[in-house]
């Protein structure tokens, strides 16, 4: 595959792997891709900027305040011009520096101020690799929404045997060809609704719940790894917008059936939202004050729109797949059988979010798939493989109903 007219901006830490970095600039540049190169202090000890600079036929990158040429704001147009981020090696140090959004030198600046996305070729000794520190920061920046290739098994430099070996270049390329190549969804629309609703009670309270997003967000971002145009309808949560993705922010739930509607057609919905069954009948306009000594005020509320179940009955402009989750702390099976045929969807993921099993906020979800045909238990997986599994299924129903 050509990569002619991409550009790709690698970002070389200080590992040794970094040695073979300069035959991945050879291998990408031999496809075409357009390729500005960042050293770190640390890659700068293990290869030179002249050959990085001879190989990429560019000068290299190396100090943040060299780059004046637009007032200092070249890590963000370096960035920004950037299809795709590649950081190989990318040691321990880098990605801890990512996750923890630290911007002290170019390349973690740039990491920074990168709205790509970002594929990272991990590399070091085997018990950095395994530190659950390393784990945790690779997780988070995953969840993120970075890509990964490798590390693979084998002689380590440090004269140790296993994990922590950067991808070779050839399976370096491979990804970044995979992520530029069409998807199996491509062509594909798809919405997903994610994250809490929060429904007013006066201008400064509401009602909501604990839903963090992460599982809807996971596969916003999940669909459109696989080519898929998406539109991420989220309700108020604190973590990132995924890359690649239209994301509309609403607050309420009548905002987020709105938001819906107005991103039809679509081929598939995935309605991941914890949308409030209900809301304040009539909000108040000013705070409610505390009167001394009166009695609390009572709520009377009133039923929200049920976005899944108005999709899933939108005659001609019903997508083609329907996806639900049932959100359950008892009975998860027979609740999840009832709502896929009382919302009218056409599968249901079943989610068990009783506090044991640890789901809101947290990285793993309990699930099973419950379709017509039954049910498919999934267990245990993390959001993210939940959500790439999910895709897959959708990929193969999408071809069914073609
Ligand atoms: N859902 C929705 N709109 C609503 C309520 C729920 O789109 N107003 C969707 C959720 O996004 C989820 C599915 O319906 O995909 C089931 O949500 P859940 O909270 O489990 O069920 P409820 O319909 O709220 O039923 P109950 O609270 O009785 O379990």
């Amino acid at each position: 595959m050509t990569l002619a007219g991409r550009r790709i901006l690698l970002i070389i830490a200080g590992g040794i792997a970094a040695y073979k970095s300069l035959d991945l600039i050879r291998r990408l540049r031999e496809k075409g891709a357009e390729l500005p190169c960042v050293l770190t202090a640390g890659g700068a000890r293990f290869i030179t900027p002249l050959s990085v600079a001879a190989l990429s036929g560019q000068p290299a990158h190396e100090d943040l305040f060299s780059l004046t040429d637009d007032f200092g704001m070249a890590h963000i147009s370096l960035s920004r011009q950037a299809d795709l981020l590649v950081v190989a090696p990318a040691t321990a140090d880098l990605m801890a520096k990512m996750a923890a959004g630290l911007a002290d030198d170019l390349a973690s600046t740039l990491l920074l101020a990168s709205d790509k996305p970002i594929l990272l070729a991990p590399s070091m000794n085997l018990m950095m690799w395994r530190h659950p520190a390393t784990q945790a920061n690779l997780q988070l920046l995953r969840s993120r929404g970075a890509l990964q290739v490798g590390p693979g098994a084998g002689d380590l430099a440090c004269g140790e045997v296993g994990d922590g070996r950067m991808a070779e270049v050839a399976e370096i390329v491979a990804a970044i060809e995979g992520h530029f190549s069409a998807g199996p969804l491509s062509g594909v629309r798809a919405l997903v609704t994610s994250g809490p609703t929060f429904e007013p009670i006066d201008p400064v309270r509401f009602i909501g719940n604990r839903s963090s997003g992460k599982q809807g967000h996971a596969i916003a971002r999940a669909l459109a790894r696989q080519g898929a145009a998406v539109t991420l309808i989220s309700g108020p949560v604190s973590i990132a917008d995924p890359p690649g993705v239209t994301t509309v922010k609403v607050e309420t739930a009548a905002q987020m059936l709105d938001a819906a509607l107005a991103a039809l057609p679509v081929e598939v919905a995935v309605c991941a939202a914890a949308v409030a069954d209900w809301r304040v009948a009539r909000p108040a306009a000013e705070k409610t004050k505390k009167v001394a000594g009166g009695t609390p005020p009572s709520l009377v509320l009133e039923a929200n729109p049920d976005i899944l179940a108005t999709l899933a009955a939108a005659g001609p402009r019903r997508p083609r797949l329907v996806i639900g989750f049932a959100a359950e702390t008892e009975q998860l099976l027979d609740h999840a059988r009832a709502k896929l045929a009382r919302k009218g969807c056409d599968l249901i993921l079943a989610n068990d979010v009783s506090a044991a099993a640890g789901t809101f906020g947290g990285d793993a979800n309990t699930v099973h798939l419950v379709g017509p045909d039954g049910v498919e238990p999934w267990l245990p997986l993390s959001k993210d493989e939940v959500a790439d599994r999910l895709v897959q299924r959708i990929a193969v129903g999408l071809r069914g109903a073609r």
